[in-house]
């Protein structure tokens, strides 16, 4: 009996080092196995008077049951233990604060583009767009500009080889559009995008920025029809109160072309230092569009006539938030640009 005791300590003893179900599947075998430690004990019964067989066998199955028990014991509590250590480690707090996720803000520039947008879908525009990446021709040629013309000057360019550039401003959309109306139909619409110079980045100048160009040609399109045009987009820009003023200026697609002023929003004409004490701010080119543009386009010169304009949306943006620098609409600081939730 004494050595039936001896046995189960060696083997609670093991069974409690064991580091894993494998080395408890040996442990086990050590034990229960054909020649295992039971086994032996088994075979000693040969030897034993016939009144203590029955003793001996059955002391040695309650170590058989024992063992077994002890086993199913320690895998329940090794596992229990395993258990509450993994709840431990991934325990989450639900009441810490968690990230916040803001929404994100139209970008204001494509605010003001969409703000237009509606205002002349409304008036019966189609919106059309273009190439960033455009022919000379239709840049420079068709709208006027034939190569040595000087005023290519006033827009410096980026050529990808002698016949491609990126765009210098939006118009050559409305070159696009009349020849895809085959001179026939009118044409009315706006072309937002973005536009490219080769000018040195500061303050007001960006070497990436945004138009939009507008275009009608039909057969009784008047100076009057733009000035009206323009009149409702200044208003819907800068408030019902406005007036606008056109004066002569030059553009080589349009004659006679204008330069158009928006009454000083913020003087209310009296003259201030936003609109340098004249009253009026510089919002916009435009003109009647150029016969010859009309005629390399395929528009008879003698049946249609144009109007277009061109606006810079950087610098209707800059005026109407107070923006003082044109780099904030291209650095994307989130501080900046999350101002202008509509
Ligand atoms: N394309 C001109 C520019 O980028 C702006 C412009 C002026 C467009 C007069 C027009 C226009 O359509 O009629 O400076």
């Amino acid at each position: 009996m004494k050595e039936f005791e001896t046995i189960k300590q060696r083997f609670l003893e093991s069974l409690s080092a064991c580091k894993s179900d494998a080395e408890i599947a040996d442990l086990k075998a050590e034990y229960l196995g054909k020649t295992g430690v039971l086994t032996a004990l088994m075979q000693q019964m040969k030897d034993l008077p016939a009144d203590e067989k029955p003793k001996h066998g059955a002391a040695v199955n309650a170590i058989k049951v024992f063992i077994e028990d002890e086993i199913i014991r320690f895998k329940e509590k090794k596992y229990q233990e395993r258990l509450t250590e993994k709840l431990a480690s991934e325990k989450l707090d639900i009441t810490l604060p968690g990230n916040q996720q803001t929404p994100g803000v139209r970008h204001l520039l494509n605010q003001i583009v969409e703000e237009i947008e509606d205002l002349f879908v409304g008036l019966g525009y189609q919106v059309k767009e273009g190439p960033e990446i455009e022919t000379d021709e239709n840049n420079f040629e068709k709208l006027n500009l034939p190569a040595d013309h000087p005023a290519r000057d006033m827009q410096d360019s980026f050529y990808i080889d002698p016949h491609t550039l990126l765009r210098t401003h939006t118009s050559p959309v409305q070159v696009r559009t009349m020849i895809e109306k085959g001179g026939l139909e009118p044409v009315k619409i706006i072309c937002p995008g973005k536009v490219y110079r080769r000018d040195d980045d500061d303050a007001t100048h960006s070497h990436q920025f945004m138009q939009i160009e507008g275009l009608v040609v039909d057969q009784n399109t008047s100076m009057a029809d733009l000035k009206g045009t323009l009149l409702k987009m200044a208003q819907a820009m800068f408030g019902e109160d406005r007036t606008i003023r056109l004066r002569p200026s030059y553009f080589p697609f349009t004659e006679p072309s204008v330069e158009v002023d928006v009454s000083c929003y913020q003087c209310e004409g009296k003259g201030c230092s936003l609109c340098k004490q004249t009253g009026y701010i510089e919002i916009l080119g435009a003109g009647m569009v150029h016969p010859n543009v009309l005629k390399m386009s395929g528009y008879d010169p003698d049946k249609y006539q144009g109007f277009a304009f061109g606006i810079g949306v950087e610098r209707i943006a800059m005026l109407r938030h107070g923006i003082e620098d044109i780099r904030h609409f291209y650095t994307n600081d989130h501080r900046f640009l999350k101002q202008f939730k509509r």
